[in-house]
């Protein structure tokens, strides 16, 4: 089974960005810890990173009929796009809805979020586990 795992705008920036609330670790480093915990439970994974939104949509789409799940950590996009919101509807793959910080805890705007509409889980505030925990949540939807 396959996890297609993708992280949005300025999620490239991990290590850099605000690392009072991301942490100082990269994003290379965030895909392989993600990984090691794919691999010990079976999933293969495909990483995909993109500052444009048109590119998120198109990348959804090509995982129609091509992958078993899907974790989005859409960054901003999360609180303002309709349009990756219909993508994951549209090819209606299970997905989990993840963020780095308890977006929460944060600025109101962050409290919003379209694409949890099309997501049967989301998971923010555990930095690096929320992505690990949604792994497990997908390995325990897809076989059950
Ligand atoms: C984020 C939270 C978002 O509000 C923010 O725009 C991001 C990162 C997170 O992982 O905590 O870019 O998704």
């Amino acid at each position: 089974m396959k996890l297609f795992i993708i992280n949005g705008p300025n999620l490239n920036m991990l290590g850099i960005r605000q690392p009072e609330i991301y942490g100082k670790s990269t994003l290379k480093d965030l895909e392989k810890y993600v990984a090691d915990h794919c691999d010990k439970l079976g999933f293969e994974t495909e990483f995909y990173q993109s500052n444009c939104e048109g590119d998120i949509v198109t990348a959804i789409q090509n995982c129609y009929k091509r992958v078993d799940g899907i974790i989005i950590n859409a960054g901003a996009y999360t609180h303002t796009s309709i349009a990756i919101l219909d993508a994951l509807k549209s090819v209606d793959i299970p997905a989990v809805e993840v963020h780095l910080s308890d977006v929460n805890a944060r600025e109101d705007f962050r409290k919003i979020s379209y694409l949890r509409l099309a997501c049967f889980k989301t998971i923010s505030g555990k930095h690096f586990d929320s992505y690990t925990e949604a792994v497990d949540a997908l390995k325990e939807y897809l076989t059950k």
